[in-house]
């Protein structure tokens, strides 16, 4: 059975105090559950973070990453600068870099391709916006989305990836997707990496994020396409986030 994960994406959120009191009661008080655990915070903090979470089973993720390798790119940081500060991956295209910084289906494909280049585990983000759902188009836009990546790195690739479903309408908005309708594009996305190499889709972790709090994810981890969560508000909050990672799967 896949291992699931549970990541906690702090968004433009935290300080150093208040990063310092959240990774404490997480690292001192985490369930005895075999899921992974990843923390997702702000460039700045990436070092702090991970020296506090030293010793610990949590692991490191930058929120996003440049393309390119280095060079006169002012403001950006490359997956060897993330490596190099203690980060295991990042978030790829998360719908926020997409939608408000007009990230294109081919820089999250590059970005993907510079985490593997540099040993990192891409955290890829996919989902549709409402009013593609509501026309019917959710799997057209997964398809796209995922195809991108694939065309350029190859099914191969996601034996060392990880993948978040994260449908627009739920970001945030406290309208979570059912456990069924989650279930429903988890097994697509599953199905279009199985006509690719079918052990390479069994293996790889489809997380859902969206909305997913205490109060709602034991129902959606139970279901058997949902490896895990990609947690944003809810992560912010010990006790939220420690709760999600206790209802994970054993
Ligand atoms: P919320 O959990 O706050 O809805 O955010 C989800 C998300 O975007 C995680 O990357």
């Amino acid at each position: 059975m896949r291992r699931q994960i549970i990541a906690g994406n702090w968004k433009m959120h935290g300080s150093r105090v208040e990063n310092a009191a959240l990774v404490d009661a997480i690292v001192h008080k985490l369930p005895n559950s075999s899921a992974e655990v990843w923390v997702c915070p702000p460039f700045v903090y990436l070092a702090e973070v991970g020296r506090a979470l030293a010793g610990s089973r949590i692991s490191l993720a930058a929120q996003d990453v440049c393309a390119e390798t280095q060079g006169a790119f002012t403001g950006e940081v490359s997956a060897a600068m993330l490596r190099d500060v203690g980060c295991a991956g990042s978030l790829v295209a998360h719908s926020e870099r997409r939608a408000l910084y007009g990230e294109t289906d081919q820089l999250a494909a590059r970005k993907f391709a510079a985490l593997l280049a540099a040993g990192l585990t891409p955290i890829l983000c996919l989902g549709e916006k409402l009013a593609e759902r509501e026309s019917g188009r959710t799997f057209e836009v997964v398809d796209r989305q995922l195809d991108a990546v694939l065309d350029l790195s190859g099914v191969a690739a996601f034996s060392r990836a990880i993948i978040a479903y994260e449908p627009v309408w739920a970001i945030g908005t406290g309208k979570t997707a059912s456990a069924q309708q989650a279930e429903e594009v988890h097994a697509h996305i599953r199905g279009r990496i199985a006509s690719r190499d079918a052990k390479i889709a069994a293996l790889v972790r489809i997380l859902y994020g969206g909305s997913l709090k205490a109060a709602n994810a034991a129902e959606l981890l139970s279901m058997s396409n949902v490896d895990g969560g990609l947690i944003g508000g809810a992560s912010l909050k010990a006790e939220e986030f420690l709760a999600i990672i206790a209802a994970a799967r054993a």
